[in-house]
Parts: C-alpha cells; sequence; structure tokens
C-alpha cells in the first residue's frame, strides 16, 4: 500500500480537532498497514531504541496494554507510572513533572481526568504526548473505531454512524469531532439533557462543512437509527462518575442497544461497536453491584447484541495496539 505522509513528526496527539482529515486518515492507514505487517512477521521497529512514559491516573485494560505491546513491537522500551507512582500535580507541579519527563522519556502517554494536563504535558515536556483518554476527549478510541468501519467497509466518508447513549462522555464528544472530521454522517442519539456541549457540536459542525459530512443531534431512536452502518454505545456511568448511577438508568434505559434497534435500523449488515468495558452480563463484580441495587441484568447493551454477528467489539479492541502504534510511530518514528 503506497501512503501519501503528511509530516507528524514531534507532534502530540490530544484531540482530533487538532488533525486535517488527511492526516487523521493517514493515520487509520498506516495502522492498516502495520496491521498487516505484523500479521505477516514483517519487523517495522521504527523507534528502535526510544523509551516511552505511560501515565495512567485511571485504570485501563486495552490502552495500557496497546501502548506496552506496540511499544514493544517499535523496539521502544515503555515505562508504566500509575497513580500512585509519581507526584503528578500533588508534590509536583504538572509543569515541573514533564519538563524532568521529558529530559528523559522520548514520547508520553498520559490517562486522566483533566484534560488540561494532558495540554500542560505537552506544552513542557518538549517531547509528544500522547492522549490515553481524559475526561473530554478519547481520541485513539477514535482511530481503533474508524480503521474497524473502514476494515468492514471500505471507507469512511458517508458512512451512517450512530452514537446511542451518553453524549456528553469522551468517547461521544470524539466520535462526534472525529467523525465530522473524515466525513461521517455522524449522529449523536441521547436524552436532551445529556446532549453534548454546544461548543462540541458547533466545532463538529465546521468541520463537517468542510469535509462534506453531516452532524445530527437527536433524542427520537427511531430517527438516529435509520438506515444506519454503525451503531455505538459506551457505559451509561463513566469514569470518576460513580455517583450517578441510578439517574443515569432512569435517564438512559430507553437509549439501551437491543436487538429491535438492530432491526429498526433496516440494515442486515449494521455493526456493532463498543470501546469497552461493556456491561451485558453479570460476570462482573460491578455488574452484580448493580444489579443488587438497582435489578439490571444488562446496561447500554444487550448480551444478545453484544455476541451477535453484528459485534465487531474485539476487532475494535485489536485495532487499538495497530492504531496507537501508528500514532507513536508517525510521531516520534523514523518512517524512511
Ligand atoms: N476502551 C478503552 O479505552 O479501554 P481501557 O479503559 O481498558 O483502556
Ligand atoms: N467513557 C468511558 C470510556 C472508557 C474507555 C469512561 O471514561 O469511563
Amino acid at each position: 500500500m503506497l501512503l501519501t505522509i503528511p509530516n507528524l513528526y514531534g507532534k502530540s496527539f490530544l484531540a482530533e480537532k487538532d488533525f486535517t482529515k488527511e492526516e487523521f486518515v493517514y493515520l487509520i492507514d498506516l495502522a492498516m498497514k502495520l496491521k498487516d505487517e505484523k500479521k505477516h512477521g514483517i519487523p517495522h521497529r521504527h523507534l528502535e531504541g526510544k523509551n516511552i512514559a505511560l501515565l495512567f491516573e485511571k485504570p485501563s485494560t486495552r490502552t495500557r496494554c496497546a501502548f506496552t505491546v506496540a511499544c514493544t513491537d517499535l523496539g521502544a522500551h515503555p515505562e508504566y507510572l500509575g497513580k500512585d507512582d509519581i507526584q503528578l500535580g500533588k508534590k509536583e507541579s504538572i509543569e515541573d513533572t514533564a519538563k524532568v519527563l521529558g529530559r528523559m522519556f522520548d514520547g508520553i502517554e498520559f490517562r486522566g481526568f483533566e484534560h488540561n494536563k494532558v495540554k500542560m504535558l505537552a506544552e513542557h515536556s518538549g517531547v509528544p504526548v500522547w492522549n490515553g483518554l481524559t475526561d473530554l476527549w478519547h481520541p485513539t478510541q477514535t482511530l481503533a473505531d474508524f480503521l474497524t468501519v473502514k476494515e468492514n467497509f471500505g471507507r469512511l466518508e458517508g458512512i451512517k454512524f450512530v452514537y446511542v447513549g451518553d453524549g456528553r462522555n469522551n468517547v461521544a464528544n470524539s466520535l462526534l469531532v472525529g467523525g465530522a472530521l473524515v466525513g461521517m454522517d455522524v449522529r449523536i442519539c441521547s436524552p436532551e439533557s445529556l446532549f453534548p456541549a454546544t461548543e462540541i457540536v458547533e466545532l463538529a459542525q465546521e468541520f463537517a462543512k468542510q469535509s462534506g459530512g453531516r452532524v445530527t443531534i437527536t433524542s427520537k431512536v427511531e430517527e438516529a437509527v435509520a438506515g444506519a452502518d454503525a451503531i455505538y454505545t459506551d457505559v451509561w456511568v463513566s469514569m470518576g462518575e460513580e455517583d450517578k448511577f441510578a439517574e443515569r438508568i432512569e435517564l438512559l434505559s430507553p437509549y439501551q442497544v437491543k436487538m429491535e434497534m438492530i432491526e429498526m435500523t433496516g440494515n442486515d449488515k449494521v455493526i456493532f461497536l463498543h470501546c469497552l468495558p461493556a456491561f451485558h452480563d453479570l460476570e462482573t463484580s460491578y455488574g452484580k453491584n448493580i444489579h443488587a441495587n438497582h435489578g439490571l441484568t444488562e446496561m447500554e447493551v444487550t448480551d444478545e447484541v453484544f455476541r451477535s454477528k453484528h459485534s465487531k467489539v474485539f476487532d475494535q479492541a485489536e485495532n487499538r495496539m495497530h492504531t496507537i502504534k501508528a500514532v507513536m510511530a508517525a510521531t516520534l518514528g523514523n518512517m524512511e
């Protein structure tokens, strides 16, 4: 595959809005190439000898493992620094920590709460910083989701991409702006009180104007899912808002992704996506707790949909690794 290469060397990856459509699509296509190389055992050690810091203030399975494996495949050394391992913002300011890490590491991944922290790390470290999720955006997730869409439909432009659920969380924000950036017909479907913030909708509308995409924000499920190519949902309660279960269950129960919703699309080829982890059965202590307190056996998606032929959630999870690899290679790698 021949790729036109935008120069992303030295650039941080904090949010979709900081990239052009060509740059964003290039990262997806590069991930496709790296995935193919990995499957065929072709080495791609674009980060030989580099050291990468992985900062996590919130727990993670996919993002942490994706960065770790991607570093190893690229020839770099990953160093995991959990919330109690360093003094970030506690005994040492973000600015000072960023300066120290930048003297030792060649790149930094950050997962945490305030988006401002990842911005400050990028501003003061002098090395590329990659956002592994903040309260505002989850851009490496968007890349993996769109790679999965491209693998299934061969394109991104014009894809009817429906996000159903909590319309103002990090994943919804990222998909809304990212989808508009690449020219999708993005539809966010949630109760009005969980509509995305006005400035995020306006940003998406601006991008859609340039890309030929479309943006719809609606509370009406039937209208949103008509003709959908992809239905996406995320947890109803994100990390850090665990006091909101009762109100979210009340608000979001009509937005649960079930087989009737899949059938309502009128498209037998529709795919179901979820960033994971998902609450779709009672096989977790978290699920059992919610069942005991609120009576639910499934939450944002039914087990039937989760395990159906429509579900591509584990392809998506794998694609986290290939796309994160592409981001690190493009912004820090020797791509000759
Ligand atoms: N989707 C995602 O970011 O998963 P983790 O929280 O496990 O990293
Ligand atoms: N919105 C979720 C995404 C998890 C990957 C959260 O922030 O908890």
